[in-house]
């Protein structure tokens, strides 16, 4: 017999980039809501659009078994984002309309969705205008307010750390410097993290700019002490001194200019300045495809049934997190329009320097 539930029928999507992890979450959610609850659950296909243009079917137990580790979503994902790119734009009204309606139609007495800022900024929005809403915290970036983890990072982690211990022995043998561009468009937790486990000789994060003088400084004083290779890690939204100072808009600009990205272009900066051949490798999309870590699927899994228990007793309106070692809940609010950057006094980035890391300033 399902224990009773407050939550009879609820909506679930995925939205913004994937990572490794959602489909576990997936399952986490649907099989607690199912299984213990007796819940019904309607899948939305490819995030926000999904509501939107009313894609939309039953799920059965057939379609939530069998996924723990596989990568992607089986949603499908999207970076809809109804009421605007940014939270200083105008509401799309049709859209966030639509999306009022198709819950109507649909019966719902609570929407599930799984995603970064984005997706639990806008799940924030749609509580205010009276849906009920569950937000679960998903990003590589691990960059959402509110939660000590997000699902998707330690796997993402794994590939980059991976990847820059296999840059180290090409490296070593060519005595080159190797440049890796990891993601993290706006927070360098991640290449920060994996700059740390694979023992980078610079690592570059947003929250800290660069001095490429510095960097320089830096590689040639340890090619005299004789380590003549060289690996930097850097996100890809770190951002140099002088483009801290930039506006948003100079910023980009100076970006689109000066491309393909920023991998390339210290890479070129550094090569210049130190006379030393320079590679660049971007991992890219790498990092958020593929199977979920041991430790990913634990945290999906968990942050999955959290959910399900938050439905069942009705708490709507809370994003579920990560509370040390605890699985708690905040209200939808407190990620709104927010990224958790990595703090300057963060202990990672002491522990970085005080291995002889460089930072960059
Ligand atoms: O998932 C977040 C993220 O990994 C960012 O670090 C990156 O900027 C972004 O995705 C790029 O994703 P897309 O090309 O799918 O918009």
């Amino acid at each position: 017999m399902p224990i009773n539930s407050v939550t009879k029928r609820f909506g679930i999507l995925t939205a913004g980039g994937d990572c490794p992890g959602l489909n576990a979450a997936i399952r986490g959610v649907c099989s607690a809501a199912h299984d213990r609850y007796g819940m019904e659950i309607i899948g939305i296909a490819n995030g926000f659009q999904g509501l939107i243009h009313e894609d939309t079917k039953l799920l059965k137990p057939d379609d939530f078994t069998g996924i723990l580790t596989l990568g992607g979503t089986i949603l499908g994902s999207s970076r809809e984002k109804p009421y605007g790119p940014t939270d200083k734009d105008e509401p799309d009204k049709k859209k966030v309309y639509a999306i009022m309606e198709t819950y109507s139609k649909l019966k719902l007495d609570c929407l599930v969705v799984l995603g970064g800022n984005g997706t639990n900024t806008t799940g924030c929005k749609l509580s205010r205008e009276g849906l009920n809403i569950i937000g679960l915290p998903k990003t590589i970036d691990n960059d959402i307010f509110g939660t000590d983890r997000t699902f998707g990072f330690h796997s993402a982690l794994a590939i980059g750390t991976e990847a820059i211990d296999r840059l180290h022995t090409t490296a070593q043998s060519h005595n080159r410097v190797i440049v890796i561009e990891l993601m993290g468009n706006k927070a360098g937790w991640l290449a920060l993290y994996a700059g740390v486990a694979g023992g980078g000789d610079v690592i570059l994060i947003p929250e800290i700019p660069y001095d490429i003088n510095v960097i320089a400084r830096h590689i040639k004083k340890q090619a005299k002490s004789g380590k003549a290779f060289s690996i930097v890690v850097v996100a890809e939204g770190a951002m140099s001194v002088e483009e801290a100072e930039m506006d948003k808009k100079d910023r980009k600009k100076y970006r689109l200019e000066n491309g393909p990205s920023i991998g390339y272009r210290i890479a070129r900066e550094i090569q210049d300045k130190t006379n030393t051949e320079t590679r660049a490798t971007v991992l890219g999309y790498v990092q958020r495809g593929g199977i979920p870590s041991a430790s990913d699927r634990i945290l999906a899994t968990s942050f999955g049934t959290a959910a399900a228990n938050l439905l069942a007793s009705g708490k709507y309106g809370r994003m579920v997190a990560l509370l040390g070692n605890d699985i708690g809940s905040v209200d939808l609010s407190v990620p709104e329009g927010k990224v958790k950057n990595v703090p300057a006094d963060h202990f990672m980035i002491d522990s970085a320097r005080a291995v002889g890391t460089c930072m960059g300033d």
